[in-house]
């Protein structure tokens, strides 16, 4: 069985992921950076009789990496899969993020990888083995307005990971991107707002392009997101994993047909979608 460690799980796909590891009977080590928000996990792991270990871990906070992982390896002895699902989202006009804004995005969903990665993989490397996990997202693929530091910051870790697979081939060790589209979780309560997205020119057209300010489009809140789990469990087991999981019928149909569109084509399809400052309602 497996030695695993999830950043991110006080909630969402980070949660359910240490679930699905846990019924597998892997060794979980299911971290989150505030561990009283446990609760639901815990409630969760009991009500089905699952053992897993609750650790605090920052993935802005280099020490805070760097003690869960040699908590882990004292306890273990071994890493053998990480998950880098920690993330924030973010939907305002690029011109809209201040520096520290901005910061703080790139700071959670791209260095807080690249933290937890460098800190597991001297591990993994000696083990000659091990799979690393990056939680990226369809807007790292096809990238969407006022989705664009969000999105610039999915874009960075397909990249890592894609670098990460050729760097890690000769020590046994994999890395894979898990790429979904939209799924319900807390992603849209617990997103970063900006200080200046309310008062902004942009204002008018992102009240229309979120109606009701949902981080997700109309009805994608009653998407379950096991798929997305189940692409992780396949990204940690398979014997060849894919290097990119494209997860959800969004994330499969965009993908595709921004590959297949030639660019300008792709381009006219989103500026007929979006909304205008003339067609106020
Ligand atoms: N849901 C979607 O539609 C969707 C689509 C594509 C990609 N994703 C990606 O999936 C991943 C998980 O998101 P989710 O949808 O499950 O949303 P979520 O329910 O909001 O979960 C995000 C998790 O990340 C944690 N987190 C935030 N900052 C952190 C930090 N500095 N250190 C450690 N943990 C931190 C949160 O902890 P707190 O509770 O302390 O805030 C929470 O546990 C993210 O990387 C997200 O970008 C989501």
């Amino acid at each position: 069985m497996a030695v695993v460690l999830i950043t991110g799980c006080s909630s969402g796909f980070g949660k359910l992921a240490a679930l699905g590891f846990a019924r597998r009977g892997d060794t979980v080590f299911a971290t989150m950076r505030n561990v009283a928000k446990a609760g639901a996990l815990r409630e969760a792991a009991a009500a089905e009789g699952l053992t897993l270990e609750i650790l605090q871990l920052d993935v802005t906070d280099r020490a805070s990496v760097d003690r869960a992982v040699a908590e882990v390896i004292a306890r273990a002895g071994r890493i053998d899969v990480a998950v880098n699902n920690a993330g924030i989202g973010a939907v305002a006009a690029v011109e809209d993020f201040d520096d520290d804004e901005y910061l703080r995005v790139f700071d959670t969903n791209v260095f807080g990888a690249i933290r937890v990665t460098r800190a597991v993989l001297p591990h993994m490397r000696k083990q000659r083995s091990g799979r690393i996990i990056n939680v990226g997202s369809l807007s790292g693929v096809v990238p969407s307005h006022f989705r664009g530091i969000y999105s610039a910051t999915k874009s960075a870790l397909g990249s890592l990971t894609e670098a990460l697979f050729y760097e890690l081939h000769p020590f046994g060790i994999h890395a894979s991107v898990i790429e979904p589209g939209f799924f319900a979780t807390e992603i849209g309560a617990n997103r970063m707002e900006t200080r200046r997205q309310a008062s902004s020119d942009y204002a008018p057209l992102l009240a229309k392009y979120e109606p009701g300010g949902s981080s997700a489009p109309e009805g994608s809140k009653r998407v379950d997101p096991q798929p997305v789990v189940d692409a992780i469990l396949e990204a940690a087991f398979e014997e060849h994993p894919k290097r990119h999981y494209a997860v959800g019928n969004d994330a499969v149909a965009l993908t595709d047909l921004r590959k297949r569109l030639p660019d300008e084509e792709f381009a006219q399809l989103v500026l007929r979608s979006m909304p205008t400052l003339d067609d106020q309602a």
